[in-house]
C-alpha cells in the first residue's frame, strides 16, 4: 500500500499534502472545508494582534503561469484563530493543525506568542517572517540581524512546537547565512517559500492590482525552481532536528514529488487551490501515489531528500 503520509515533529499526518497560508484559511468555514478534505492538515490565515482588513482590492489576481497579490494581511486576529484550533484538538478526530502568526512590531510577535503559550493549544505554530505586502514593513527574514534577534527572544518563553515561514533566497551566501542563524534555535520546521515578494504584473499598459502600485507576491508556476531550490539548499544546510514544508508550484502530484525529492516533509499547495478549490488534494494526491507505485516507493520517507546529481 502506497502511503503519502509523514510526520512533523511529534505530529502525525495521514497525507502530506495541506493548505499554503493565505489560501482557503481566512475564516472557520474555509478552514473546516480543508478539514473535510483529504489534506493532511491545514494553516491558519496569518493572524495579527488585531484583525485587519487588509489592502485595497483588487488585491488578489490570477493570471496563466501563477498570481499576483498584496493582500496585506487580513484576517480576523490571532485569538479568533487560535480558538478554532483549540477548539478542534478537543476532537479525537481532528487533524493536527498549523496556527500562523506575526506581529506587525517585535514587541506585537512576543505578546501574540506569549498568549499562545499561556493557552490551551498544543498544535504547531507557524512565525511568519516573510510577508511582503505591508506597506512600510520590510519581509523580516531578509533582516538576518532582527531575525536572529527575534528567535533568540522568542525561545526564551515559547516552548511550543514552532516553525519559520520564510521568503526565498536566491543567493549561496544567504542560504548559508540564514542556515547558520536557523540552527541555533529549536526550531521544529521552515517553510519554503512564500511568495516571490514584489513581482510586477501588467494587463495592456496598467498593473493588475491596487495596493503598492501593483507591485505583489508571485505564486505558481513562476516560482517552483526558486521554491525547489530553496528547499533543498536548506535540506543541505539544517539540522536533521528541523523539517522542511516545500511551498511554491505545486500543482500536480509531480511538483508534490520534486518538492519531497528535494527534502521537504510536507507540500503545501496556494495558488492551485485558490484555482481549483479543496477538491486538488484528491487529484494531486492520487497523482503522487502513482508516480511513487511506478518507482516503487511505499512511503515518502523513501525517497525523501534522494535528489540525484550530475557527477
Ligand atoms: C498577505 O496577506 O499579504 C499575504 C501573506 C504573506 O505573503 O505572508
Amino acid at each position: 500500500m502506497v502511503s503519502t503520509a509523514t510526520k512533523i515533529g511529534n505530529f502525525s499526518f495521514t497525507n502530506c499534502l495541506m493548505n499554503a497560508a493565505g489560501v482557503y484559511c481566512m475564516t472557520r468555514e474555509e478552514l473546516a472545508e480543508i478539514e473535510a478534505s483529504t489534506a493532511g492538515s491545514f494553516v491558519t490565515k496569518t493572524g495579527t494582534l488585531e484583525a485587519r482588513p487588509g489592502n485595497p482590492e483588487p488585491r488578489y489576481v490570477d493570471v496563466p503561469l501563477g498570481s499576483i497579490n498584496s493582500m496585506g494581511l487580513p484576517n480576523n486576529g490571532f485569538q479568533y484563530y487560535l480558538d478554532y484550533v483549540t477548539e478542534l484538538q478537543e476532537n479525537p478526530e481532528s487533524k493536527p493543525h498549523f496556527l500562523s502568526l506575526v506581529g506587525l512590531s517585535p514587541e506585537e510577535t512576543h505578546l501574540i506568542l506569549k498568549k499562545v503559550q499561556e493557552s490551551d493549544y498544543k498544535g504547531l505554530v507557524e512565525l511568519n517572517l516573510s510577508c511582503p505586502n505591508v506597506p512600510g514593513k520590510p519581509q523580516i527574514a531578509y533582516d538576518f540581524e532582527t531575525t536572529e534577534t527575534i528567535l533568540t527572544e522568542v525561545f526564551t518563553y515559547f516552548t511550543k512546537p514552532l516553525g519559520i515561514k520564510l521568503p526565498p533566497y536566491f543567493d549561496i551566501v544567504h542560504f548559508d547565512q540564514a542556515a547558520a542563524i536557523f540552527n541555533q534555535f529549536p526550531l521544529t520546521f521552515v517553510n519554503c517559500v512564500n511568495s516571490i515578494g514584489n513581482g510586477l504584473l501588467i494587463d495592456d499598459e496598467t498593473v493588475l492590482i491596487k495596493p503598492k502600485n501593483g507591485f505583489g507576491g508571485i505564486g505558481g508556476d513562476y516560482i517552483k525552481p526558486t521554491a525547489l531550490a530553496n528547499v533543498h539548499a536548506f535540506y543541505q544546510r539544517l539540522k536533521p532536528e528541523i523539517q522542511i514544508i516545500g511551498t511554491g508550484g505545486v500543482k500536480n502530484g509531480r511538483d508534490a514529488f520534486e518538492h519531497i525529492l528535494c527534502g521537504a516533509s510536507m507540500v503545501q499547495i496556494g495558488t492551485a487551490l485558490q484555482q481549483e478549490g479543496p477538491s486538488i488534494f484528491d487529484r494531486v494526491t492520487e497523482e503522487l501515489k502513482e508516480i511513487m507505485a511506478e518507482k516503487g516507493y511505499q512511503t515518502i520517507e523513501d525517497f525523501r531528500g534522494k535528489l540525484n546529481y550530475i557527477h
